[in-house]
C-alpha cells in the first residue's frame, strides 16, 4: 500500500467484498464520507445495484477485480466464506490492508446463532494466519450490530466509537481514516491477540458486551483500560 494512501484527500480505493448487512452499510457510509469503493458480491447483482444507487464514487466488479484494484479490502463475509476466499486470492492481498469484521458465529438449523470457534479463540486469530506475509491485517467494522452500524454514523453531540485491533501501523493508519470517513471515532483496542475483546459473542468491547450501548471516545478509552473479564 502506498504510504500516501493513508491521508484523506489522497486516493484510496476500498474494496468491499460482500454487500449484505455490514458491507452494505459500510459502502453507504464510506461513499457519504467521500471515499471510493469497489463492491463485489457472490452473484454480483447486489453489488451492481448498490453501486448504481451510490453514484460515481462506487463501482461494482468481480471479487478478483475488486481486490486487484484496491488499496484496502473489507471481507464483509461470514467467517467460513472468508476462510474459503482468502486462500483463493492470497497473492492479490500482498501489500494491501485487509479489514476483517467477522465474528465467530453461524446459524444452526433452527436459525439460532451459534459460536463456531472454541471459547477463547478469536475469528481474528484464524483470519490473520491465512494471509500472505505482506498483507496489513486489521480487525474492524464488526464491533456493532448491523443496525447500529447503519444508524450510528455522525452521532451528535459526540460521535460513537468503532474499535479496531491490529499489530500493523499501516493498517492502523488506514482504518482510522476509513472509520472517520464512515462517521465514527476510531479507537485501537489492542493487537490481534486482543481482537477477541471486540468480537461477539463474549467480547467486552463489542456492542453486545457493552449492554448494547454505543460509546463515545471517553467511555471507550475507559472500557479499553478496564481489565477484560477472565
Ligand atoms: N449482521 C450483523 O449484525 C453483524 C455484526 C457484526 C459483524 N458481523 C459480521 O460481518 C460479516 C458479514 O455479515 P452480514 O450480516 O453482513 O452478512 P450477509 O448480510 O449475509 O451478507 C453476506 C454477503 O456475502 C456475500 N457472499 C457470500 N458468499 C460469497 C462469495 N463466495 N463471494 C463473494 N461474496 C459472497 C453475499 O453475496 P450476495 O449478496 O450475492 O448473496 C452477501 O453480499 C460476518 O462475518 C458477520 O459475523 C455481522
Amino acid at each position: 500500500m502506498a504510504e500516501s494512501a493513508s491521508r484523506k484527500g489522497v486516493g484510496l480505493t476500498t474494496a468491499i467484498v460482500g454487500v449484505g448487512n455490514i458491507g452494505g452499510a459500510l459502502a453507504r457510509h464510506l461513499v457519504a464520507g467521500g471515499e471510493s469503493v469497489v463492491l463485489a458480491s457472490k452473484d454480483g447483482s447486489r453489488a451492481e445495484a448498490l453501486a448504481d444507487e451510490l453514484g460515481p464514487l462506487a463501482h461494482a466488479a468481480s471479487v478478483e477485480d475488486a481486490i486487484a484494484g484496491a488499496d484496502a479490502v473489507v471481507f464483509a463475509l461470514w467467517l467460513d466464506t472468508i476462510k474459503e476466499l482468502i486462500p483463493q486470492y492470497a497473492r492479490l492481498l500482498e501489500d494491501k490492508v485487509v479489514i476483517d469484521p467477522s465474528n465467530p458465529v453461524a446459524f444452526d438449523e433452527n436459525g439460532q446463532v451459534m459460536r463456531t470457534l472454541p471459547e477463547r479463540q478469536s475469528a481474528s486469530s484464524v483470519v490473520a494466519t491465512l494471509l500472505p506475509a505482506g498483507a496489513h491485517y486489521v480487525k474492524a467494522f464488526g464491533t456493532l450490530g448491523a443496525d447500529a452500524l447503519a444508524k450510528g454514523a455522525y452521532r451528535e453531540p459526540r460521535r460513537a466509537v468503532l474499535f479496531y485491533a491490529t499489530d500493523d501501523d499501516a493498517a492502523a493508519t488506514t482504518i482510522e481514516r476509513l472509520i472517520r470517513a464512515a462517521g465514527f471515532d476510531p479507537l485501537k483496542a489492542g493487537g490481534v491477540a486482543d481482537a477477541g475483546r471486540i468480537e461477539a459473542p463474549g467480547g467486552d468491547l463489542h456492542q453486545f458486551g457493552l449492554n448494547g450501548e454505543l460509546v463515545d471516545l471517553d467511555q471507550a478509552r475507559a472500557a479499553v483500560a478496564a481489565e477484560p473479564p477472565v
